[in-house]
């Protein structure tokens, strides 16, 4: 049993594999929910796609209370290294074989520096992530746009896709649905929406426009799927 639950954003926890995952952990701020970085209890990795606010989020407090391990690309993970977090370096193409499943990193046409102060330090390439728990693949796409790489992703059999539907930095819905065409997984959740005005966006809509060829599930904040 791989079970995800959905806090809002582009915030899954992933529970597979006898490991507590959580990805782009941004929770101060985030207006999908009330959820803290306290209120976590075991984590075992938090992997986080690019630098931006919105996904690094609350990586550094939950890590260093739970001694999860930050799964990042090399420039993110020297970068919380140096705060004092352990790292697991990865980069665009590549896999691991941690103790609850595969990891390999995916292409993400975005940005990824990190703000700090006034200052923006380089923060490598974005990516997105697939999970491979025995078979039960999960999708996070990080935030991109539409990129014609996703096409490669239909040969996984991905369980869920991941995608994000905000538009203006990410996929709008209607590029969202061509990536569903391209990715062809069993189900699709849309994220990254209705969190700034920038990314207002109608799930309702975009299931419309997926069109039934793809089980589209439509989480709300603190909503757990489970796989089986
Ligand atoms: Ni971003
Ligand atoms: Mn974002």
């Amino acid at each position: 049993m791989v079970t995800l639950r959905y806090f809002g954003h582009a915030v899954f926890e992933i529970v597979g594999g006898g490991a507590t995952l959580l990805v782009d952990p941004f929770l101060t701020g985030n207006i999908h929910t009330r959820v803290a970085p306290d209120d976590f209890g075991k984590v075992d990795y938090i992997f986080i796609t690019h630098g931006h606010g919105d996904h690094i989020g609350d990586a550094v407090p939950i890590a260093k209370r739970t001694g999860a391990t930050v799964v990042a690309n090399a420039e993110i993970s020297h970068y919380l290294g140096k705060q004092g977090v352990q790292c697991h370096s990865m980069h665009i193409g590549g896999s691991y074989a941690f103790p609850f499943g595969r990891v390999k990193l995916t292409i993400a046409h975005h940005g990824s520096d990190i703000t700090e102060g006034d200052d923006l330090i380089p923060g490598g390439n974005p990516c997105g992530f697939l999970f491979d728990f025995d078979g039960v693949k999960i999708y996070h796409a990080g935030d991109t746009g539409l990129t014609m790489d996703m096409q490669l992703l239909a040969k996984e059999k991905v369980t869920v896709a991941l995608l994000p539907i905000g538009g203006n930095y990410v996929m709008d819905m209607e590029d969202a649905a061509r990536a569903v065409e391209f990715i062809q997984p069993k189900i699709v959740v849309p994220m990254h929406y209705d969190t700034f005005p920038t990314i207002a966006a109608d799930p309702e809509k975009f299931a419309t426009l997926v069109g039934g060829k793809v089980s589209v599930r439509i989480m709300k904040p603190g909503e757990t799927l489970e796989l089986a």
